[in-house]
């Protein structure tokens, strides 16, 4: 094995034409004519074909190509050649191969279809497809667009705690025994966090995993799933919704401007993608109902929309769509009334295009002392395990508003993925804990 040559990426084997490599990575396919040899290897960033010529590699190595199998892992020693016909665009004219870890010929994943649940049984090598490494590109590049747009507008990230005794919205919970303070919760937001955080920093976000222990079964449905919530002090409802729109946008156009090759990947149609700029749509809740009666659906004003709901009412639109103000018993307790409808609350609902429905949930907050009060209350939820909760109400009360993206949702759109489950490295669902 050549220890002197460099061992440069895939992705970086054009600063190093006709120089001796070794490349390290994990065989893709194989394929022999008898006389030369091609082994496809991919290391993460891309792919390279090894070439291999009987006439020219020692015996031993031309021994061992024959040994290779898909998946196993291998330090191929060459000179990296441009070859615009071969995949990666790069010709490896071998000298020497070291197979590092081999893989028996039973590789879970096969060059057939597969149904979905084997995929999921085998997500760990999974992930090894180049559809699944597009994928993961966009998301972290959504992930890095996120935190570059609150930095450049000022905003603090605050990192909020994953286990609490106050819950923020009504889906189901995962609690664990914790010491002699009774009951702890799975965070299902960092929301009420954020909001003293708000008051204390003026403009926060926060981006970590919460936990929702919700019996759905949906394509658009996680136990576990990362949100990003920003709280502005001084925000109403409106400025709101325009840092949501102004938020989107930036995120679907980084995507656009870094990650074409992996959106081709994906066959993702981006002239979609394109539409998205804004401003975006608004739609009051009752007006919304209207609509969707006229359409055919059976929602009465009162009721949250349902996925069905949201498809239909965003057909008629190119870009996403605000519904905004729903009724009160639609939503979570922390939502300030409507002081133009008090049966309705300032919030929105942020549907995405093609059928992917809502990805963001936000509101202007309660401010009212009294009311906050009463609306816990009502709600029936623990009064003292809000103690901290209601003194930002009490000490220096703020007009204040933000909102929670759900990041595999906004992943599955912008990607075009028919579920959400492909959105996460490792899905947790009802039935998936594994692996
Ligand atoms: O609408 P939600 O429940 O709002 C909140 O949690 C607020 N506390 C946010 C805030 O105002 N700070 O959830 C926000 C978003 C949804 O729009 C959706 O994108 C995502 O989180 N989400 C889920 N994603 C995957 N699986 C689930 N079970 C989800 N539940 C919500
Ligand atoms: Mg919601």
């Amino acid at each position: 094995m050549d220890q002197s040559s460099p061992a440069p990426r895939i992705s970086e084997l054009h600063d190093h034409a006709g120089q001796p490599v070794v490349v390290r990575g994990w065989v893709t396919h194989v394929r022999s004519s008898g006389k030369v040899a091609f082994a496809v290897i991919r290391d993460g960033t891309g792919v390279c074909q090894a070439v291999f010529v009987k006439s020219v590699v020692p015996p031993e190595v031309w021994e061992r190509f024959g040994q290779l199998t898909t998946e196993a892992s291998v330090l191929v020693t060459g000179i990296p050649k441009p070859e615009p016909r071969a995949p990666g665009g790069f010709d490896l004219q071998v000298s020497d191969l070291v197979i590092h870890g081999e893989s028996p010929t039973d590789y879970p994943i096969q060059p057939k279809e597969h149904g979905v649940d084997h995929l999921l049984d085998n997500r760990h090598l999974w992930l090894r497809s180049p559809r699944q490494r597009a994928i993961f590109v966009i998301r972290n590049e959504i992930e890095q667009a996120v935190h570059d747009f609150y930095y450049q507008r000022g905003f603090l990230r605050v990192d909020t705690p994953l286990l609490t005794a106050a819950i923020g919205e009504r889906a189901g919970l995962f609690e664990t025994e914790y010491f002699e303070e009774g009951k702890a919760y799975l965070a299902q937001t960092g929301q009420l966090y954020g909001e003293a955080a708000a008051a204390a920093f003026g403009k926060i976000y926060t981006f970590g995993p919460t936990f929702r222990a919700e019996k759905s079964k949906t394509r658009r449905h996680l136990t576990e799933f990362w949100m990003i919530e920003p709280e502005v002090a001084w925000n109403d409802s409106a400025d709101n919704m325009r840092l949501q729109e102004d938020f989107v946008a930036y995120l679907v156009q980084r995507v656009l401007e870094k990650c074409r090759p992996q959106l081709a990947e994906l066959e993702r149609d981006v002239a979609k993608l394109e539409k998205v700029t804004v401003p975006f749509v608004r739609i009051d809740y009752t007006d919304a109902v209207a609509t969707l009666q006229s359409k055919g659906s059976d929602v009465k004003w009162g009721d949250d929309l349902g996925a069905e709901d949201e498809a239909l009412l965003v057909e008629d639109y190119e870009k996403p769509v605000f519904v905004m103000n729903y009724p009160k018993e639609a939503k979570a307790f922390y939502m300030k009334e409507n002081p133009a409808d008090p049966r309705t609350v300032l919030c929105d609902d942020l549907l995405a295009p093609e059928g992917y429905g809502e990805i963001i949930g936000g509101s202007q907050r309660e401010d009212d002392y009294e009311k906050m009060i009463a609306r816990i209350k009502e709600e029936g939820l623990p009064l003292d395990a809000y103690g901290w909760y209601i003194e930002l109400r009490k000490y220096g009360t703020f007009v204040h508003s933000g909102f929670g993206l759900g990041l595999e949702r906004t992943v599955a759109w912008i990607c075009g993925l028919p579920h959400i489950r492909e959105a996460i490295a490792f899905p947790r669902m009802m039935h998936r804990l594994r692996p």
